[in-house]
Parts: structure tokens; sequence; C-alpha cells
């Protein structure tokens, strides 16, 4: 390709980077799908063991196929003693998502054929860093709380069987059912930033996990899945719902970016987040926490009244943060959790990467300067 046809896009907005069969977006109606079925459909009818399925073989499963498929996933639950011990040696303060980071790129040391990447050999790995991330966070929840490790429970799906690794005793069907929806509307999203992170890498033939490492570091930054943490931190800081019009003003006038609003494709409300925000209003209910979704509601629109003719809508972001309160999960375990669910797509985008692999190698617009004379030290 010559220079001239060379284009320029920051942030490499509205560039075509890689062909996915998993998810479809448009961005202007606000459609969302995976493998061709609507998000809503699938958070209201299926389970996020079937939508990993689905993202991964790109069809629907069979009853015995998604059967056998759970049993699988249920059969790697567990976590190698060597790696709880490692945990319960990490500091009390530590960030689960720099914990996270850490251990799953551990993981490849008790791989022990960590670099092989046939595409076979990746759905295994896969799988296991599905199977296995829960434990993770809340073996190191409760190591912090100074807690014993609660084991697996392979009788239990995979939202339950968190959820009870957490917090020691079996979750609510409520809370069951809640927590994989959160994982189904989270399980995949086009070419964000971490998933776009997890196919660079993977392309240099390095390995699963390397890949799944960059794409969590990716992930909990402010601007991506970090925001939902950042969102329930404005909540907190606004006393009730008559304060939110003065504090969001407030945010506005001095330029911050309200967390959990714009996206760089939606310009129109992320159905993610019209499925969260009927899940949270629910769930508030339930734990008396009304108070937290109508400070959201009353923050959207204010938002829609501000920002609206911008393009800029709740995201996926926006009604995690009450969501994920309601089911009494801890601020910094967020975006740990945004983290369960897209495991999947980032191994699916690897899966697919792998299966039809161009290194990623993009190039830079020179704008230094050129013949410049080389000025000796002393004379500088
Ligand atoms: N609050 C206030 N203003 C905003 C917001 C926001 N949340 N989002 C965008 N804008 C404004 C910017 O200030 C900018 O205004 P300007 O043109 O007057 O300078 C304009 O909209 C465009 O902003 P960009 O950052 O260039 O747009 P981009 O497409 O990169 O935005 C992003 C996407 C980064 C997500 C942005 O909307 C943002 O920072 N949102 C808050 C963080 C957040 O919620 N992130 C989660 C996104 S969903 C996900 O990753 C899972």
């Amino acid at each position: 390709m010559s220079t001239a046809e060379k284009t320029f896009s920051k942030g490499l907005e509205g560039v075509i980077a890689a062909q996915t069969e998993m998810s479809f977006i448009n961005g202007t109606e606000g459609i969302l799908e995976y493998v061709g079925i609507a998000i809503g459909d699938l958070a209201s009818k299926s389970s996020f063991e079937e939508t990993v399925f689905l993202l991964w073989n790109k069809r629907l499963p069979s009853r015995s196929e998604l059967e056998s498929f759970t049993q699988s996933l249920r059969a790697n639950y567990g976590l190698c003693d060597e790696m709880i011990t490692q945990i319960k040696s990490l500091p009390t303060d530590a960030e689960p998502m720099h914990v996270i980071r850490t251990m799953i790129s551990m993981l490849s040391l008790y791989d022990t054929n960590p670099n092989e990447n046939s595409v076979e050999a990746a759905r295994e790995k896969a799988l296991n860093i599905l199977a296995v991330t829960p434990m993770i966070v809340a073996a190191f929840d409760r190591h912090r709380r100074g807690l014993e490790v609660v084991a697996p429970d392979a009788s239990l799906g995979f939202a339950a069987n968190f959820l009870y690794m957490l917090n020691g005793e079996k979750p609510t069907d409520a809370m069951i059912r809640a927590f994989d929806i959160c994982m189904i509307t989270h399980a995949d999203h086009g070419l964000n930033n971490s998933t776009f992170a997890a196919r660079v890498v993977i392309s240099t033939l390095s390995d699963v996990y390397s890949a799944i490492t960059a794409a969590v570091g990716s992930l909990r930054g402010p601007l991506h899945g970090g925001a939902n943490e950042g969102v329930m931190k404005m909540l907190n800081l606004i006393p009730s719902v008559d304060d939110a019009e003065d504090h969001v003003m407030n945010m506005i006038k001095n330029k911050e970016r309200i967390m959990g609003f714009g996206h760089r494709v939606y310009k129109s409300k992320d159905p993610r987040a019209s499925e969260l925000m009927t899940l949270a209003k629910q769930l508030a209910d339930d734990t008396g926490n009304m108070d937290l979704y109508l400070k959201s509601n009353a923050i959207e629109n204010i938002m829609e009244r501000e920002y609206a003719s911008k393009g800029i809508y709740p995201n996926v972001d926006f009604y995690s943060a009450t969501t994920y309160h309601c089911i009494g999960l801890k601020l910094d375990l967020f975006t740990p959790m945004f983290v369960l669910a897209r495991i999947a797509g980032w191994s699916g985008h690897v899966i697919e990467q792998l299966g039809d692999n161009r290194l990623f190698r993009p190039t830079t617009d020179y704008v230094g300067p050129h013949a410049a004379p080389y000025v000796s030290i002393d004379d500088r």
C-alpha cells in the first residue's frame, strides 16, 4: 500500500481491523446481536453457558450439546492447590483487577503445554480460563476478608457457583438469574479495546494466556470496563435523588466525564443498558435499594436533556453499577464481573484469530523532524 493510500484515524475510529461471526452492533439503531440473535432474546431466554456455546460455535446447542458443554465447564471449576497457595500469599489490599491479571498470567505456569496454539488447544485453554477465573476472584476476596476459600460446587451453574464461592452460601434463584443476565449481556461486544488487545497479542502466535492477560489489563481502564466502578462512586457522592441535578450539572460545568455514558459505537442507548435498567429496577426493589435506582434514573434524564443531541446515552456500565450493588458485590468487584463474562468474548476472538491469522502491524504517521543534526552532548 502506498503512503498516499494510508489513512489515519485517531483511536482507530471507524477502522475495520478484523472479521467476526460473533457479535453485530448497529450503533445508530442501538442493536446488538450475538450470532444474529438479539441480546434481549438471549438475556430473557438463554443462560450464560448457552451463550458461550453460541459464541464459540456460531450456533445454539442441542440439549445434549449444552449438557455436555456445561459438564466440561463444571469439570474445570477448580484451581490447582499451587494457585490457591499463591492467592493466599497475595497482599490483602491488592486491587482485584490486578490480582486477576496476575493470576490468569500465572495459570500458564501450571499448563504443561501453554504455547500450543491449535484452535482445538485454544478452545481447551479458553474453557479452563473461563471456568477457573470465578474461583480466582472469590478465593482472593475471601482471603482478603480473612475467610476460608470455598471450593467450587460442580452441581451448580456458572453464576450460582461463583456467588456460592464468594459468599459461602447458596444464592437465591433471583440472584442467580440476575447474575446470569449480567454475564450474558457482557459476554461479547465486537472489537472493543480489550478484545482488540487480545487479538493483537494472539496474532503474534504468542499464547492464549498472554492474550487474555493483556485484555484484562485493557478492561480495567476507566474509559472501558472500569467505568462501572466510576458510576458507583458517583452515585455514592450524591446524597439523594434531589441532589442529582446539582451534582451532575456541576460535573458538566467542570468538564468532567460522566461515567457510564457515551460510547465509541453507540450513538443511541446501548441495548445492554436497556436490559440492565430493567434488571436494576427489579433488584433495587427486591433489595431495598430503590434510592440507588432512582438516582440513576434521574442522572439518565439529566444526561438525556444535556447530551442526547451529541449522541451520548447510557452504556452497559451505567446500570451495571446498581445491579452489582444489589447483588451484594463490593465496589472493586464490579469490573472483575465484567472479566468473568468477557473471557467468553475474548476467547472467541482469539479462536477466530488463530483460525485465520495475520499479524496485526499497523503503521504510524511520523510527524517529527527529518535530517536533524546530531549535536554532541557538550554542545547541547
Ligand atoms: N461525559 C461527558 N462528555 C462526554 C462523555 C461523557 N461520558 N463521553 C463523551 N463525551 C464528550 C467528550 O468530552 C467529547 O466532547 P468534545 O467533542 O466537546 O471534546 C465528545 O463527547 C467525544 O468524546 P470522545 O472521548 O472523543 O469519544 P469516544 O468515542 O472516544 O468516547 C468513551 C467513548 C471513551 C467511552 C467516552 O464516551 C467516555 O469517556 N465515557 C465515559 C466512560 C465510560 O462510561 N466508559 C465505558 C464505555 S462502555 C465500555 O467500554 C464497556
